[in-house]
């Protein structure tokens, strides 16, 4: 663990104890989840289907209120809907009506950012996701890869303390998907923000987090935090053909084995 633990200040999100009940459900969605995110960390989070890893990410952005226990961002109760944090859900969401910059400049537009300014920032990320020549294009003439695109310009524009992704990359080709993890891995260690990333893909958790929250289903409880010690910057090229990437894969692959086989039991 990172010697931070007991600082409020360096910790960006935290839950204690949280269990969600959702009305008429035989069982919580998650039980008792406890864990701490250091602000600058990037975190993964996986487990199998249905064990409540959109239901954390809805905790964090306050969109979801915990039956019991606590959730903290940046020492505060969350309360209300945590304006600090951009999330970029599992479909892009992306407004069909306005055009890919528009899109891309919606939150500096709530945050009344003067115009000029504006245009600036979203033609400095429009250049940064790769869309120039795209930006007067409407969402349903993008490839799902350019939305996902979008999707994360949208979210990383307006500097937020805190990015909650959500499985972003899953219907993704394997190409385009590689090609978006390292983008992301750039971005991410240039602005060095606090990122919880939500997703099934193992190789995917260790290319990018510097921690991994393994879950379990039935109800979602955490199974193991587990450490990603790969320096930065990082090229997932050089990473995948490591001893240590292969090391950590296995060790990650028997908890998720053991997960996948109890949540088939229950199924
Ligand atoms: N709005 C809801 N009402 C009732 N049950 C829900 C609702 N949302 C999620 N659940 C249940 O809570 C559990 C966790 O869901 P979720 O957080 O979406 O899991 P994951 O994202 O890991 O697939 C699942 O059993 C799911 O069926
Ligand atoms: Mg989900």
């Amino acid at each position: 663990m990172s010697t931070n633990q007991h600082d409020p200040h360096a910790e960006a999100l935290r839950l204690e104890h949280v269990t969600l009940e959702f009305p008429g459900s035989h069982q919580p969605a998650i039980e008792d989840v406890s864990f701490q995110v250091g602000r600058g960390k990037f975190v993964a989070v996986i487990g199998p289907s249905g064990c409540g890893k959109s239901t954390i990410l809805n905790l964090a952005a306050g969109l979801l209120s915990p039956t019991r226990g606590e959730v903290y961002f940046d020492g505060e109760r969350v309360t209300s809907v945590n304006s600090e944090a951009a999330y970029v859900t599992q479909q892009a969401n992306l407004l069909p009506w306005l055009s890919v910059k528009a899109n891309i400049g919606l939150a500096l537009k709530f945050r009344k950012v003067p115009k000029d300014e504006r245009d600036e920032r979203i033609a400095h990320w429009v250049r940064v996701v790769g869309l120039t020549g795209f930006e007067d294009h409407y969402p349903r003439e993008l490839s799902g890869g350019m939305q996902k695109r979008v999707a994360i310009a949208r979210a990383l524009i307006y500097n937020p303390s805190i990015v909650l992704m959500d499985e972003p990359f899953g219907p993704l080709d394997a190409i385009t998907r590689l090609k978006l993890q390292q983008e992301l891995l750039n971005l991410w260690e240039e602005q060095n923000g606090t990122l919880i990333f939500v997703t099934h893909d193992l190789n995917e958790a260790i290319y990018l987090a510097d921690e991994v929250i393994v879950m379990s289903s039935g109800p979602g409880t955490i199974r193991r935090v587990l450490p990603v010690p790969f320096e930065r910057p990082r090229s997932i090229g050089s990473l995948v053909e490591s001893p240590e990437f292969a090391e950590l894969y296995n060790d990650l692959w028997g908890l998720f084995k053991s997960e996948l086989q109890m949540s088939d039991a229950t199924a």
